[in-house]
């Protein structure tokens, strides 16, 4: 895995949404895998920027979002779609036909979860997937566990990971639904460029173990260490409990040469 280092959230961000753009500017139809959560938010609002500024044409972008709460019509202001709509989809030219999401209130969930996964296929397949972290190091909503799902499928959510979504449903934890939809692990690992961003020191301890442990179905995200082009993405706090030679030389390259 590659790893970059930045200082702040907001550099992180910054770094990110100019990568973003430039992949677009260098491929219009590029197809787009995008995630959730707080990590992501500082990153959509310098995307927005951008494209206000004139530097970056959603027109012809695809996206597919990693998943979706079960039960939850996307009209629910607390889906993931409505996050979506608040922080990127309404403030950029993104072609709704090109904008692909979970129904997270689909009947027929097998079926919905097939329509996914042809649809990304259909594409050609994403060339970039962002990812945020879960604290117990899941993506999308690959929860930790035995084993791990390969294709999109229904995931029934851990507590932790409830608690950690309760803040978009009002903080009410019993309004958060026990189970939702996500990519599986191949539907993601397919990607042909992967960009983990991780901030914040409540996530240092699982960036340590994702990069530097074994790769295992108890902590989802280390993966991403099969990949041939995973990169993560972190902020000085995140970074902070990373091996000491290991940190120092990502942190200073510079000084390291003779
Ligand atoms: C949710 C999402 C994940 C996301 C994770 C981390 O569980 N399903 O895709 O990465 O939260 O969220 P945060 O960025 O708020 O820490």
């Amino acid at each position: 895995m590659r790893i970059r280092i930045l200082q702040t959230p907001d550099a992180v961000a910054r770094a990110l949404a100019s990568d973003i753009s430039r992949a677009i500017r260098a491929h219009s139809r590029l197809v787009l895998g995008l995630p959730t959560g707080r990590t992501p938010i500082p990153l959509y609002r310098e995307l927005v920027r951008l494209h206000e500024a004139g530097r970056v044409s959603f027109s012809r972008v695809v996206t597919f979002n990693l998943d979706e709460f079960r039960g939850v019509d996307r009209r629910n202001p607390s889906s993931y779609y409505a996050f979506m709509r608040r922080h990127l989809f309404d403030h950029v030219n993104l072609a709704p036909r090109r904008v692909h999401f979970l129904n997270g209130v689909a009947r027929d969930v097998a079926r919905e979860c097939a329509r996914y996964e042809r649809a990304i296929a259909h594409t050609g397949g994403i060339d970039l997937q962002i990812l945020g972290l879960g604290a117990n190091g899941h993506i999308g909503f690959n929860e930790p566990g035995d084993a791990l799902v390969a294709h999109t499928h229904p995931m029934r959510l851990r507590q932790a990971t409830r608690r950690a979504n309760a803040v978009f449903f009002g903080n009410r934890l019993n309004a958060v639904p026990h189970e939702a939809l996500s990519m599986g692990m191949a539907t993601i690992l397919y990607a042909r460029r992967i960009v983990l961003i991780a901030t914040g020191a409540t996530k240092a301890r699982c960036v340590q173990r994702m990069i530097e442990g074994p790769v295992t179905p108890r902590l989802p995200a280390s993966f991403l260490q099969l990949h041939h082009a995973a990169e993560v993405w972190l902020d000085a706090a995140a970074a902070s409990r990373l091996s000491t030679a290991l940190s120092a030389a990502l942190r200073r390259p510079r000084r390291l040469r003779p």
